[in-house]
This record gives C-alpha cells, structure tokens and sequence, in this order.
C-alpha cells in the first residue's frame, strides 16, 4: 500500500479520528448479531489509546438519509465497544457543532469519544464540503480504518482528507487492501474465482475482471441461471435478468481466448415457489420444470465444483451459491464452504452474505482471510479503485 499508514504518524497527544465501519447487524430485539466489524477496528483503537492519542470514532450505521432515527443511534454500539476495549468510552450527541467540539477539547490522552452516526446529516453522504471541514477540524490526525465504507465517496471517507494535516490508512483498511492486492496480482496457481448471488447485473464487472486474472470461474447461485439462459438453457421460472443475456457471449469468447475454464451448475435443487415450505426437488439442469424455480446448486455440482477447487492454490469467493436462508436450500452453500475451507489454497471470502454463510457453517477459522466488507469487496473485485484510499496521504518513497 502506497499510502501513509496509522504507524508512520506519531499519535501522542493529538487528536485523532478514526472512520470505523459500525454499521453491524441485528435482531429484532436490537442485539448486535455479529460484531466482527468492530473486533477488526479493535488494533488501530487500541494502538491509537497506547500511543495516548485522544481518540475519536466516527461512523455511519443503517441508511437513515439524513434524518434522526434513534434505532439507528450510535449508542447501540456503544456497550458492545466499551466491553471490547474493556475501557470508557464518551458518547457524543452529535458528530459535529460546539457541544462535540467542547467533548473534543475536554480529552485528556488515551481518552475514547464515539460521535453520534455521520449519516443523521445528508451532508454526509453527499459529500459536502463544509461538512467534511467541520469534522476535519476535530482531528490533528485522520485516521480510515472503515475498509467496508471505503468503496464510498463521503464527506468522512473521502472529502475529510483534504482538511486534515495527515490522512492514513488504519490496521484493518491496510490488511484488507494489502491482502487482495497480494493474492490477486501475484497469485498462487491454479488461481479459482467462485462467484454466487442473485444477480448476475451486480457481478458481470466482477467476472469481467476477474477472468483477466484467474484460471477458473466457478458460477452458481441465481446469476448462473442469467448464464445458463443465454447459452440456450431453459431455466423454468427461475428469476433471469434479461439484460443481462448480451453480456454473456461476449464473455465466454473472451474466457475461451484466454483459456479459462468455465464452470457452470449441471444440477439444481428446484422449488415450486422460494418457500421453505414448497414442494422441491433435484434435476439436471436441462429438467427445470416450467414453472418451478432454481433454488440451490444439486449433488452433482457439489461434486464436481469440489473437484474442480482440488488444485486450487488461490481461491476468491462472492456470493452463495443459492437462497441459504432457508435450510432446504442452504446444502449447496454450505457444501462450498467445506470445500474451500478443506482445500490447500490461500483462500479469500467476502461481500454478499458469503462471510455469513461461513461462520454459520462454522469454518471461519479455516478461511485465510474474511474480508469485513460487503459493496467495498466487490469493488476490489472490479478492479475499481475506492475513494477512501484514494485520498489518504502518499507515502513518501
Ligand atoms: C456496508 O455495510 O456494506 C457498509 O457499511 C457500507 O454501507 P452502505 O452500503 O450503506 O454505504
């Protein structure tokens, strides 16, 4: 990474903003459901306080378009943080205005500050610029260690740098990018892409990038249906993106030239309905019923995607291979996930749910690296470049 990072700055009394990426799951009940996000930005906190920098964190959570909305509060974070530092943290009512600079101006050395959500004002995701310069003036030293909000041009990601003295990556933002630019520039071969999801629109870039790079691409979930339809398959009801149909040929041409392998589901599971209650079954993929829709990759296709990862010495995967929130769908997923976590691959998961479904098969600790964002994921993915490391400090060669 060609950028400053939180260890190349001396922190000792300065004031110090980190841009964490808080925006955690929960349940009905408001219970953070996985706080793997802020365990990762735990190293850079946690530094900056032994440094005794004053300490202040600042991120978004939820989608609130610039209003107030309470269950989107930065205080639903803040029990979780504090028995994670083992340590008091001040909550802010606000992240910007006189009362956070008066908390800003009260810190001693070591101290932590949480602002209140960045997105209760619309200047943020706007990236307005007298926003950006209210939050800069509350920092000597910014700091973005917010890897899953980097792929976004906002006021604290991107428009804050250029109001700050010094502008550096955090532990985790630099781990995330060192890692993929690592594995994906200089890749251990056979280097095997698995790509999932839906939707075969939010994945063409991924797949036009990637099939640059790897040896194989192993395509399922409901995007492999968009693939199978415009090779001339009939797919029954299962959900296609018409639009999307050009794209492939054009596609498969250039992988044929290139000389990677293809690897498409030959069986589904298949539904009446998607229903944890609807009748299913397994079929080739040349059997789908008119009316019925694929829900899951089959058997078969276990098998041979397992096969085809034996080899694999580099392994990247985005996106489940079907609808694995329901159980009688949730096989082929599942399956993938030991596939990968058994192969002698360096492997690299993330984006989309595909973190969920491995911590729910419990074999995180069997993945190489899990990447903590979703959209920022597959941005790297694309080979696009991201805002928010874009405008940190060059680092001086
Ligand atoms: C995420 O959850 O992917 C990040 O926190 C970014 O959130 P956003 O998609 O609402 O910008």
């Amino acid at each position: 990474m060609h950028k400053l990072t939180i260890e190349d700055i001396d922190l000792r009394g300065k004031r110090c903003l980190i841009r964490v990426d808080f925006n955690v799951p929960f349940d009905q009940y408001g219970n953070i459901t996985d706080d793997t996000r802020i365990k990762a930005t735990l190293p850079s906190i946690n530094y900056a306080i032994d440094e005794g920098a004053k300490v202040i964190l600042a991120s978004h959570l939820g989608r609130p378009n610039g209003r107030v909305a309470p269950n989107m509060s930065l205080n639903l974070i803040l029990k979780r943080l504090q028995r994670l530092l083992d340590k008091k943290v001040k909550m802010a009512e606000d992240c910007i205005g006189p009362e956070v600079k008066e908390l800003v101006e009260e810190m001693e050395n070591g101290d932590v500050l949480l602002l209140e959500n960045l997105r209760f004002h619309k200047e943020e995701t706007e990236n307005d610029d007298s926003f950006a310069r209210e939050l800069a003036g509350l920092a000597d030293i910014y700091i973005n260690d917010a890897f899953g909000t980097a792929h976004r041009a906002h006021a604290s990601t991107a428009g804050i740098a250029k109001y700050v003295p010094v502008a550096a990556a955090g532990f985790l933002l630099k781990k995330e990018i060192d890692y993929f630019n690592r594995s994906v520039s200089d890749p251990m071969r056979p280097f095997v892409a698995i790509l999932g999801g839906s939707k075969a629109s939010g994945k063409i870039g991924v797949i036009k990038n990637l099939e640059e790079k790897v040896d194989k691409v192993i395509l399922g979930g409901g995007l492999a249906c968009t693939f199978l339809k415009a090779l001339g398959n009939d797919v029954g009801a299962s959900f296609v993106e018409d639009t999307m149909l050009d794209e492939v040929p054009e596609i498969m041409k250039k992988a044929k030239e290139k000389g990677v392998k293809f690897y498409l589901p030959v069986d589904f599971v298949v539904a009446e309905r998607c229903d944890a209650r609807a009748q299913s079954k397994v079929v080739p993929a040349q059997e789908i019923p008119s009316d019925w829709v694929a829900l899951d990759i089959g058997p078969a296709t276990t098998t041979l995607f397992s096969e085809v990862l034996h080899d694999a010495k580099t392994i990247i995967w985005n996106g489940p291979m079907g609808v694995f929130e329901l159980d009688a769908f949730s096989r082929g997923t599942f399956a993938m996930v030991h596939a990968v976590s058994n192969s002698y691959a360096l492997t690299i998961v993330g984006g989309g749910d595909t973190d969920v479904a491995v911590h729910r098969a419990g074999e995180s600790d069997k993945i190489s690296y899990i990447s903590t964002g979703g959209g920022a994921f597959i941005q790297l993915l694309e080979g696009k470049k991201m805002p928010g490391v874009e405008a940190l400090t060059d680092k001086k060669e």
